[in-house]
């Protein structure tokens, strides 16, 4: 157990968990590159399917009706993304260089991004809720016979089953990871900021006794640890070269026609009769 958890003395002698083991962050870096190494040797080895240049040429033929420039991220969805990219990293580097043995006084810069962080999930929280389409991101128990026939394309089956909605079903079950490690650090993380020093509000390291303290902190490593993990594959992901239109995309809003018929059936996200829906 103390490969994974840190524990010190109260006062009184009483043994309190303190932090995380530090272990954790080398496992979640470890973790985050073999999968990186795996998904990218996988990639060279399979033959993995997309449209054919010749069905593309055709459909492209066939709807000149089509913008040469296609809405995919509205700006307001673009400015979260890159706010919420430059916080997380912050986060992870002034709470990660220090274990690392990099000295300097990272907590102002910690405490202010995660502020950063916590008004971005705020804002992401109020426009999904009200502009997009709030349940198309969630994964539950319906989804197993989904999961199924992915697994058994991958095999390389042809099978009928159920196809994915609007997000494959890796990014559904990567979103909920996502959810659930930022949800931690974020509560936490506002708990911990009463025991700091900030020109806030007074400093409190009463509010809760050492086990509770304990736990909180805990909960904030576990949760920190994991976005080292996260945000890696995430990272590796947009970096991929047959992605970087994905990328792209999230930084000039649109992509090409080309590159809409070739990716998306157009049956599933309609451009041209129907006005556009950008905000993803
Ligand atoms: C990517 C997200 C985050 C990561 C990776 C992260 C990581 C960490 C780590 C590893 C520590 C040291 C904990 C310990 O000593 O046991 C820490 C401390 C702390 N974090 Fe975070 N954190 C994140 C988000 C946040 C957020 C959102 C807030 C506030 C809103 C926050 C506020 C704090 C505070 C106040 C401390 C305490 C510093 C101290 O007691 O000296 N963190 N964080």
């Amino acid at each position: 157990m103390d490969y994974f958890l840190t524990w010190g003395h109260s006062p009184w002698g009483q043994q309190i968990l303190t932090h995380v083991s530090w272990n954790l962050l080398w496992a979640s870096l470890f973790a985050g590159v073999a999968f990186l190494l795996a998904h990218a040797s996988y990639m060279v080895l399979s033959a993995h399917r997309k449209r054919h240049p010749d069905e593309t040429d055709a459909m492209e033929a066939s709807r000149p009706d089509l913008p040469p420039r296609i809405a995919r991220h509205s700006l307001a969805a673009r400015l979260f993304h890159w706010v919420t990219a430059t916080a997380m990293f912050t986060l992870l580097l002034t709470a990660f260089l220090p274990i690392a043995g990099v000295r300097f006084a990272w907590v102002t810069w910690h405490w202010m991004a995660g502020l950063v962080l916590t008004a971005s999930i705020a804002f992401h929280v109020i426009h999904a809720t009200f502009w997009l389409d709030f349940w198309s991101i969630w994964v539950g128990p319906k989804d197993l016979p989904e999961l199924r026939a992915e697994i058994m394309r991958e095999l390389g089956h042809e099978v009928a089953g159920p196809k994915p909605g609007k997000y494959p079903l890796g990014n559904r079950l990567y979103h909920l990871a996502i959810v659930i490690s930022v949800l931690a650090v974020v509560a936490t993380g506002l708990t911990m900021m009463v025991r700091v020093r900030t020109p806030l509000f007074p400093r409190n390291p009463y509010l809760l006794g050492d086990i509770a303290w304990g736990f909180v902190y805990v909960t904030h490593g576990m949760g920190g640890v994991a976005l080292v993990g996260l945000v890696i594959a995430h990272v590796y992901f947009a970096v991929r070269p047959e992605k970087w239109w994905i990328t792209k995309a999230m930084i000039l809003g649109w992509i090409t026609r080309r590159q809409y018929l070739e990716h998306h059936d157009p049956h599933r996200w309609v451009v041209g009769q129907t006005p556009v829906k950008p905000g993803r």
